[in-house]
């Protein structure tokens, strides 16, 4: 099992996650964040942590196959992060917003 980031953190990407993770297993985009699976060992820490409310385990009906696939998929690519950035400045307006997936950028985080 694993916890994924699904796409309310698309154009939001708080970072508030990062931090709390005991095994760095988040990885950074230039507007999304991912968990690698195979690192995640579930221990749930930063579910709460995201103002988005975009981690959730892999049990949880927005975890489709979809976000799992992307979520392994670009922590093979991207860069790890572990320190919070600073979020974009118009995050809070993207939050909640429908039909975000298409805004997914594939490019890697840049600090
Ligand atoms: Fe890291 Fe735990 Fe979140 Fe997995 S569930 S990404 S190990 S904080
Ligand atoms: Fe994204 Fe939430 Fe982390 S918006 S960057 S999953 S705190």
């Amino acid at each position: 099992m694993t916890y994924v980031v699904t796409e309310n953190c698309i154009k939001c990407k708080y970072m508030d996650c990062v931090e709390v993770c005991p095994v760095d297993c988040f990885y950074a985009g230039a507007n999304f964040l991912v968990i690698h699976p195979d690192e995640c060992i579930d221990c749930g820490v930063c579910e709460p942590e995201c103002p988005a409310e975009a981690i959730v385990p892999d049990s949880d009906p927005l975890a489709t196959p979809e976000w799992l696939d992307v979520n392994a998929k670009y922590a093979q690519i991207w860069p790890n992060i572990t320190l919070k950035g600073v979020p974009p400045a118009d995050a809070k307006s993207w939050d909640g917003k429908p039909g975000k997936g298409a805004e997914l950028s594939p490019e890697p985080h840049k600090d």
